[in-house]
């Protein structure tokens, strides 16, 4: 993978607008709808181990995987007492089941292979117990064609400079970023590639079905309503059934 390199030392600068309580409330409530009270949580793509720490912090088990050893080093120096796996989410290996997992910030919509993405939804039934649930937002196809598109955008956030320049695909969006870091002899020029595949909300429950989960629901932008056309981030939530 050419992404998330050089790009996890500043990562956490680009993100510091997201609401990670945001996400956690808004899991929390899918997980009480449910009637799931998850002690031990998988974490798919966990990155600097923001979502995490916030799992962590409201007492929960949790094993965090990426492939990403940049992104895991940032993440395994903020926290103790988690089980953090380099590993491919589409590729997987536990050591035994959990009772849900979740993956956050489009960490999805990086799985640029349909094949690959029923391997990971296949994965996750397997390691997950019985009335467990999976969890994952995605960047929607409205966003990716409309919002991202062939757009470009420029950013400069305290010491990061930064230029992320789109192209439209017909079912991906390929992002080439440059990046101009501070450090502490000028500018540091770093360079990335990063594709995020655009997925219809019928592939996705397609290939959920494929991979035998049940109750499978969409909602967006962080509520419990359907996504109308121009929803943004979508809440895709699946069961395995209770046995
Ligand atoms: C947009 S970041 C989100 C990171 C983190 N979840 C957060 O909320 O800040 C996507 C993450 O997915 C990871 N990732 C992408 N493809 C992956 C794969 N095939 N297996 C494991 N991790 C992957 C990247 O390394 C990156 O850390």
């Amino acid at each position: 993978m050419d992404c998330y390199n050089d790009f996890a030392y500043v990562y956490d600068k680009l993100v510091d607008d997201v609401d990670y309580n945001e996400f956690l409330s808004f899991f929390e409530k899918i997980f009480e709808m449910n009637n799931l009270t998850p002690e031990l949580i998988l974490e798919l793509g966990c990155g600097t181990g923001n979502f995490t720490e916030k799992l962590v912090g409201k007492g929960y088990d949790v094993i965090a995987l990426d492939s990403s050893e940049q992104m895991l080093g940032i993440a395994q120096e903020k926290l103790e007492n988690v089980l953090f796996l380099n590993q491919d989410m589409t590729d997987f290996e536990l050591y035994g089941t959990v009772d849900a997992i979740v993956c956050v910030l489009d960490g999805i919509n990086y799985i640029t292979n349909k094949r690959k993405l029923l391997k990971l939804f296949k994965l996750c039934h397997n390691y997950l117990n019985y009335g467990g649930m999976l969890i994952f937002d995605i960047n929607s196809e409205y966003k990716l064609k409309n919002i991202i598109g062939n757009n470009t955008f420029v950013g400069d956030n305290d010491d990061v400079f930064y230029v992320w320049e789109n192209q439209l695909l017909k079912d991906r969006v390929n992002f080439y970023l440059t990046f101009f870091a501070k450090d502490k002899e000028g500018y540091n020029r770093f360079d990335e590639v990063h594709t995020e595949r655009i997925y219809s909300q019928s592939e996705l429950l397609s290939l959920l079905k494929k991979a035998n989960f049940e109750d499978i629901k969409v909602y967006a932008d962080f509520d419990v309503k359907k996504p109308n056309k121009k929803s943004q981030r979508l809440f895709v939530c699946a069961k395995k059934n209770a046995k």
